[in-house]
């Protein structure tokens, strides 16, 4: 349990309940074999839709809990907790699907393409990535051209998380090449229009629940009335709508440590070595400190995030650096915690009979998706310094 005194609403305690004692109950049991066979899992998936997780801040009118963005993280961390495939599945399409179009959409895009992505009948994408322009999102080479009342758009995309699934994506196409990134424009993409196709499967190390693909443009020819924003709108939308992503990664990042550390107590509790419970050693002690200790301290930065992203709500500030210092710490916190608690488990920790190696393994993408450490760490000295 955790240390922290924080101001929980009876929604946020009520929303973190539901979504741990649904995590425990229909997660748990068939985590480690969807894990093995990296099939999606459609049905739990389409269960969290009908309990609201999949669009927890969108407002009823447009199929959603109509909940604030502390309950989205209480509950992503919840079940980022026991499955963290679930977690990103969940994360996608409530943060990099939903809140663009909330955001940037016309009262028609909201209403036609965000009420089956939030309430989990449909699954949604976010496509930012290439083969060749990831951290450098800006250099993206797809093309979309206006041809008439339609774009035609034209390219190669990867890293899409749910790629292979989703029926809606949010794409992101360059329309004036000469502006680099002022000349990039977002669309809504539905997955049957012609000239739309899925590429490669990526077989991963973690997270293998979740589905993972390429997904091709070729003469793929949406309406003017499918742009999301403006021309030229396109890197501002991304780059918005990654700040929320990173709030739900950071909360998906302390779900996974926390499991790892949970686990780790408990067998330091139990495991006997040299006539004594190996947690009266200091050195398995002084390791479950420091893995509590930036446990707390990962809860605090996500928290702080989601409450800087509500407050942002009302008065349009930016919460750039308070969403990039919780992804960043809470990524390597993740990884620093299932990194110790494969050490303390020995052998077992290794072994598939436990889900500690899931555990390491699923920590990992939180340090590359939705912006690596590395430019996590770039968002905030430039800020800091005022070089941006
Ligand atoms: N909010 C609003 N606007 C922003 C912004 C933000 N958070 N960040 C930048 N901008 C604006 C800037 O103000 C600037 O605007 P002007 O054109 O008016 O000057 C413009 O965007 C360009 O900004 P920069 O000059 O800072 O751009 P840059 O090229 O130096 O790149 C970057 C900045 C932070 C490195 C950015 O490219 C970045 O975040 N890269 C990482 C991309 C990433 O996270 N990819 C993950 C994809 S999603 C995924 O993982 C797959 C999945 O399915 C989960």
């Amino acid at each position: 349990m955790s240390n922290l005194i924080f101001p929980f609403t009876d929604e946020h305690r009520m929303i973190r309940d539901t979504a741990r004692d649904f995590a425990r109950e229909k997660i748990a049991p068939i985590a480690a074999e969807f894990d093995e066979s990296g099939e999606f899992p459609h049905e739990t998936i389409k269960k969290m839709g009908e309990m609201g997780f999949m669009g927890i801040e969108v407002p009823e009118e447009y199929g959603g809990a109509g909940m604030d963005t502390l309950s989205y993280v209480l509950a992503e961390e919840e079940i980022a907790k026991v499955d963290a495939a679930h977690g990103v599945i969940m994360s996608v399409n409530n943060s990099l699907y939903c809140t663009g179009i909330l955001k940037f959409g016309t009262e028609e895009q909201k209403k036609k393409y965000v009420p089956p992505v939030a309430s989990g009948k449909a699954i949604g994408a976010y496509s930012l990535t290439e083969p060749m322009s990831g951290s450098d999102a800006g250099t993206m080479k797809s093309r979309a051209v206006r041809d008439g009342d339609s774009y035609i758009l034209n390219g190669r995309k990867s890293w899409v998380t749910s790629g292979p699934v989703a029926e809606y994506i949010v794409v992101f196409m360059m329309t004036n090449p000469e502006l680099h990134h002022r000349g990039v424009t977002a669309f809504l993409v539905e997955a049957g229009t012609p000239g739309f196709s899925r590429g490669k499967k990526e077989p991963k190390l973690g997270i293998r629940a979740s589905a993972t693909s390429e997904l091709l443009f070729e003469d793929c020819r949406v309406p003017v009335t499918n742009r999301l924003g403006e021309e030229g709108e396109g890197f501002k939308i991304a780059m918005t709508v990654l700040d929320s992503g990173r709030i739900g990664i950071a909360a998906q990042a302390l779900g996974i440590a926390e499991a790892a550390y949970e686990a780790s107590v408990e067998y330091a509790r139990e495991r006997e070595a040299f006539g004594q419970k190996i947690g009266q050693f200091q050195g398995i002690g002084f390791k479950l400190a420091d893995m509590k200790t930036h446990i707390e301290a990962t809860r605090l930065l996500t928290y702080n995030a989601a409450l800087a992203k509500q407050r942002a709500k009302t008065t349009g500030e930016r919460f750039t650096v308070e969403a990039a210092m919780a992804k960043l710490f809470a990524s390597e916190t993740s990884m620093f915690v299932t990194h110790a608690a494969v050490q303390i488990h020995g052998g077992m920790g290794y072994s598939k009979e436990l889900p500690i190696e899931r555990y390491f393994r699923d920590a990992k993408i939180t340090e590359i998706y939705e912006g690596t450490s590395e430019i996590q760490r770039l968002v905030i000295a430039r800020s800091e310094l005022g070089l941006k």
